[in-house]
């Protein structure tokens, strides 16, 4: 089967493919940006560069690899802006990477280092910064200072992370990327009684699958609020997820947490699982999926009754382990729930490994159709 088309336009740049590696521990020079170019990213977006190196706690990253999470209490770039601008940045622009420039977190810093990062040739910049109150005057400046798309990465510790959208069109910004990681947060090592990362306050910030409801929420939220460009960046893992991230309204999809887990490689096969599974819900490309969730009301519960198919069951009798009102007897005897209990809340469905329960329109009544 033929994938679907990949390439996206973003903000004036021709991608090779929707993938944009978040700023973070993979892009924390020329060579890990030149490398996930190679294997198929549209651009990457540098670690974040400010005034002073950072000097990061030990240990600063904390992995969960089988809930595809992580915690860090990881600073910002830990090369100074000058090896940015005099090494970094030109090397990487040099082999062909569509690079996007992450500067933080103040005004001042926007002030000073926006003209000599534009001038290696990067494509685009990135704002970030910890204070919202500091964000509209660094995406003025910046605008004002550099010739190049600006993207406004969003914050979710913010109080209310969509509240500048319209000023932040106001000052000409040119898209948004939502999100950063969630925070802070704690986790404890239950042998050292220590916080699994060093910092202020052991306090670290969430990333990877954990956050990616939350994140998907504000992507949808926000692609109701703007026609310009979303970098959809939180908790991505599968090519599920990737396709979510579209419909929600992601122009364009990052990743970080799951690169870093899961090595490099998996970017080769996150395009190619993605481009198959567009073309089997429908899509002939990836942008054709972009904003194309469905909003319209789920049908009344009163209008919807179980289907069952018995040939898919597997007895596994996961839909009876999770039943919170202990109605549903449903196995390889075929479908029993006590419709006197069922409030046809639909987890049993959700649960259902092989897809053997499922919802169609009906009675309402409690019942299976096969
Ligand atoms: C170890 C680590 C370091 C990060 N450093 C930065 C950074 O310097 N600047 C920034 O804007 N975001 C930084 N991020 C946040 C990521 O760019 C991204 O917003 C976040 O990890 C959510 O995406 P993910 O779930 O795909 O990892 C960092 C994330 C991690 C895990």
């Amino acid at each position: 089967m033929k994938g679907a088309n990949m390439q996206v336009m973003l903000a004036g740049m021709k991608l090779q493919s929707p993938f944009i590696i978040g700023s973070g521990p993979l892009t924390y020079g020329a060579q890990g940006m030149k490398l996930l170019s190679r294997l198929g990213a549209g651009a990457v977006v540098t670690k974040t560069i400010r005034d002073q190196a950072a000097q990061n706690p030990i240990p600063h990253i904390h992995g969960y690899s089988r809930q595809g999470a992580m915690i860090n209490s990881e600073l910002w770039s830990d090369y100074n802006p000058r090896q940015w601008v005099e090494q970094e940045l030109p090397a990487a622009v040099e082999a062909g990477v569509t690079v996007i420039a992450s500067i933080g977190h103040t005004l001042d810093e926007i002030k000073k280092w926006t003209v000599p990062i534009t001038a290696t040739g990067v494509s685009a910049v990135e704002l970030v910064s910890y204070e919202a109150m500091q964000i509209i005057p660094m995406a003025r400046e910046a605008v004002r200072l550099t010739g190049k798309p600006v993207f406004v990465k969003l914050s979710p510790n913010w109080v209310d992370p969509l509240a500048m959208i319209r000023e932040l069109e106001g000052c000409g910004v040119a898209g948004f990327t939502a999100m950063d990681s969630v925070g802070p947060v704690l986790s404890i090592d239950i042998k050292t009684r220590k916080s699994v990362v060093a910092g202020t306050d052991g306090r670290g910030w969430l990333t990877g699958s954990a956050i990616k409801p939350i994140i998907l929420h504000y992507i949808n939220a926000l692609s109701s609020m703007t026609s310009l460009p979303i970098i959809g960046l939180g908790g991505v893992t599968t090519a599920q997820d990737v396709i979510e991230f579209a419909l929600a309204g992601s122009h364009a999809v990052g990743l970080c947490t799951v690169l870093m887990l899961r090595g490099p490689d998996y970017l080769k096969k996150l395009i190619a699982d993605t481009a198959h599974l567009l073309v089997e819900v429908g899509f002939a490309s990836f942008s054709e999926a972009t904003g194309a969730m469905d909003t319209a009301a789920l049908p009344d519960e009163g209008t919807q009754q179980f289907s069952f198919d018995h040939t898919l069951c597997t007895d596994c009798r996961k839909c009876n382990q999770v039943c919170p009102y202990r109605a549903q007897h449903t196995g390889k005897k075929g479908f029993q729930v006590d419709r006197k209990l069922c409030r046809l809340c639909g987890l049993c469905i959700s649960v259902c490994p092989t897809e053997a329960l499922g919802f169609v329109p009906g009675s309402g009544q409690v019942g299976a159709s096969t």
